[in-house]
């Protein structure tokens, strides 16, 4: 059974992006500023191998990491939670979501003020306790909604539950969102019901959030569409505006968030477990707090043996972030940042994936984890971290095997190939050199005529191991005529193994290896 646990750390970012400048952004590093904190700890993430990841040589490395790493790089023009989960849920968004730093343009008022048939007040942005209380009084004697944003994308409307009943805000949060489309689609409406006397207002817990739908299919769409589980935890329902999601629970803090993740790995189910840990970025971030973040740091990266000591065979542990939060740089607001990936179970090599350019990558990996066509806008990785199987290994061994043979007096280079059929057999291939050196045959071709010519077709595997005599120093690919005869003869997805040591390789599939190939059915 193939489970993915992805929980996403809020703002852990690991290093200022290429393009902060563009996000008005300069010296910011979150995980580096709370490593300075006497509070952080990195125990476990530094044996998985957090430490080893491109740019974080501020931090202990690991000669044996146990986990595959890579930072990631945002593609999106926003550095928000939103636009940061859609990303790593497989969207890329080309520009920010609106935000409002002098107010709601008329038009937009106008049309909530005659969908609601209320006013409105404030129109700026402005905190939500100091809202009530400089409104709260007017509010309540015109029966005008207090209408306010913030540095995020988000339109907030408050009202004191003795005049607007529940429900009407409710009602109007849902106009609102009607009304906030194309260029003004903001990230969420907010309900903001307070209650009490005036000098005394206090904000209720029916705070609701209605959030903009994402504007594409996710993986979460995908892995529901083929029946899989799509288990929220924390706030990832409210990001997808409930899309793609099958199960899911609201928690309040880390500690909860946490708990309920381990829960989940006694649960009985195939799919996704998707889990956002918001403290780091609310309670800590925004706030400046640089020990408090390390703290909340430390406790996840204490949390995690319980977590992993649970694990079943299938299950796949990915921690990343979506986006930066740096308690200490000069703003309160998110930073843009590459953000880490750690990926961590028993299917899962323990190899560097160096820098990608997408949190994209993260669906299209998942897409492919489970067999489905889903990649959205990234690029699957998971070729590149899945363990070598038994079959993968023997195949090695023998076009290692077939390299012993390889007639090459004249190059000083041998070649080995093994090609797999689909009942097991396993035909082998060396390269055979000649005085006249255009006899020459190449190692693959070597073996894909001796099995054409015994009659076989069906094959499903080929590896390939060369270089000059002596041991392996690294990948030797098929040259361009090889891949031309492998092209008539093999599928497209047939997975070609470049050897780079004896049990080590690159997974290739040879559409890869000859894209936009000419075939057989060109011929027809
Ligand atoms: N060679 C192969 O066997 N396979 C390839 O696809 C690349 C090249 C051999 C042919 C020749 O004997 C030697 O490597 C140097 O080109």
């Amino acid at each position: 059974m193939k489970r993915v646990f992805l929980i996403v750390l809020d703002s852990v970012g690991v290093g200022e992006a290429p393009d902060a400048r563009l996000f008005g952004d300069r010296d910011c590093n979150t995980v580096k500023r709370i490593s300075s904190s006497p509070y952080f700890r990195f125990e476990t993430l530094r044996r998985l191998g957090m430490g080893n990841m491109d740019g974080l040589d501020f931090l202990p490395g690991e000669k044996e990491p146990t986990a595959a790493v890579c930072r990631l790089k945002e593609r999106s023009m926003g550095k928000d939670t939103t636009i940061g989960h859609w990303e790593i849920a497989g969207l890329v968004s080309p520009s920010p979501l609106p935000t409002y730093p002098d107010g709601f343009p008329e038009d937009v008022i106008s049309e909530f003020e005659k969908a609601t048939g209320r006013g409105t007040l404030c129109n700026k942005p402005y905190s939500g306790t100091e809202v009530i209380k400089d409104y709260g009084e007017e509010h309540i004697k015109t029966g005008k909604f207090i209408v306010y944003t913030s540095a995020d994308s988000v339109f907030q409307i408050a009202a004191h539950t003795d005049v607007v009943p529940l429900d009407e805000l409710y009602g109007a949060c849902r106009k609102a969102r009607e009304i906030l489309k194309g260029k003004h689609a903001v990230g969420r409406v907010i309900a903001r019901p307070f209650t009490g006397k005036a000098g005394e207002f206090v904000r209720t817990a029916d705070r609701r959030d209605f959030s903009l739908t994402p504007p594409g299919e996710t993986v979460l769409d995908a892995l529901k569409a083929a029946g899989k589980t799509v288990y929220a935890i924390g706030k990832i329902n409210d990001i997808f505006a409930g899309r793609g999601v099958t199960e899911h629970v609201v928690t309040h803090g880390n500690a909860e968030g946490m708990q309920k993740t381990l829960e989940a790995l006694e649960y009985d189910f195939e799919g996704l477990c998707f889990t956002n840990l918001v403290d780091f970025d609310m309670l800590y971030g925004h706030r400046q707090d640089v020990d408090g973040y390390a703290k909340a740091f430390a406790e996840f990266d204490a949390w995690l043996p319980t977590f992993i000591s649970k694990m079943k065979d299938g299950d796949v542990l990915m921690i990343t972030a979506d986006h930066g939060c740096d308690p200490g740089d000069s703003h309160t607001d998110h930073s843009r940042e590459y953000t880490p990936l750690v990926i961590y179970g028993k299917p899962v090599a323990p190899v560097n994936l160096g820098t990608r350019e997408g949190f994209c990558d993260i669906a299209a990996t998942v897409g492919e984890y489970f067999g489905l066509p889903y990649r959205g806008d990234g690029k699957s990785f998971l070729r590149g971290i899945l363990r070598p199987t038994e079959t993968e290994l023997a195949l090695c061994k023998a076009a290692a095997e077939a390299r012993e043979a390889s007639y090459s007096p004249y190059s000083g280079y041998s070649v080995g190939a093994a090609l797999l059929c689909s009942d097991g057999t396993v035909y082998k291939g060396c390269n055979i050199e000649n005085a006249s050196y255009t006899p020459t045959v190449c190692a693959e071709r070597t073996a894909i005529f001796k099995a054409v010519s015994e009659g076989r077709r069906d094959f499903t595997m080929m590896a390939v191991c060369g270089g000059r005599h002596g041991p392996l120093k690294g990948a030797f690919p098929p040259c361009g005529v090889c891949r031309q005869v492998m092209t008539e003869f093999c599928p497209k997805d047939m997975p070609v193994l470049l050897m780079t040591g004896e049990s080590t390789f690159d997974r290739r599939t040879l559409g890869e290896l000859l894209p936009f190939s000419f075939t057989p059915e060109f011929m027809e």
